[in-house]
């Protein structure tokens, strides 16, 4: 039997390009909201600065302000997206469509202030684990990580890499080791 290795486990690493803070979502607050909610100028409506980086934080949280993940739960996205609401916001006027999607699209990647912090966050999941095969049939069950040279460098379950000779592998195996490389 041919084993076809599991595309949806390495999805993770295929993580949605995320909007990056500093180019894509402070220009749109600095445009629209810095005016009256700003740590320079000393404008704090409703306690609310968004133009230094420290106080923004203590935000981000699963019960601040800015829920990372959840755009539709942040009350920053709400007044901005919902025009109806009673406290919309700017006071005057609105986000373009397409700021209004940066902004989910930043929240829902996390809510990253740093190009680090969100790298961090999308770091591939552990490799799959996968059975390999050798040709006396003797099957282990371990993680992909690379091919080497000659070798399959596979990740055991205690965590070590050891690299394999895929000459000592079935044909199976020899093929999953090459098919999850290309990946
Ligand atoms: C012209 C001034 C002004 C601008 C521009 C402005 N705000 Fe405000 N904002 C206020 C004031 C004033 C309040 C306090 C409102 C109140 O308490 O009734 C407030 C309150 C808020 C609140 C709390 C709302 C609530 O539920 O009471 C949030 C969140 C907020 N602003 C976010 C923003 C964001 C995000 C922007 C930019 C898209 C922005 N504001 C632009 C003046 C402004």
């Amino acid at each position: 039997m041919i084993h076809r290795p599991i595309l949806v486990l390495f999805s993770a690493a295929l993580a949605v390009q995320a909007a990056d803070f500093k180019k894509d979502i402070q220009p749109i607050l600095e445009k629209h909201c810095y005016e009256c909610h700003s740590e320079k100028t000393g404008k704090q409506k409703a306690g609310y600065v968004f133009d230094d980086l420290e106080t923004l934080k203590l935000d981000i949280n699963p019960k601040g302000a800015i829920v990372p993940g959840k755009p539709a739960e942040s009350h920053v996205f709400v007044v901005v997206s919902d025009p109806n609401h009673e406290a919309h916001m700017p006071p005057k006027g609105n986000l373009s469509d397409r700021e209004i999607s940066k902004l989910r699209d930043w929240i829902t990647a996390g809510a990253h202030l740093t190009p680090e912090a969100a790298a961090t966050a999308a770091a591939p999941a552990k490799p799959a684990v996968l059975d390999w095969t050798n040709f006396e049939g003797r099957t282990i069950k371990a993680g992909f990580v690379r091919l080497d040279g000659e070798n399959v460098v596979l990740k055991m379950a205690n965590g070590q890499e050891i690299p394999y000779p895929l000459a000592k592998l079935n044909e199976a195996s020899r093929k999953q080791a090459q098919d999850s490389a290309a990946q």
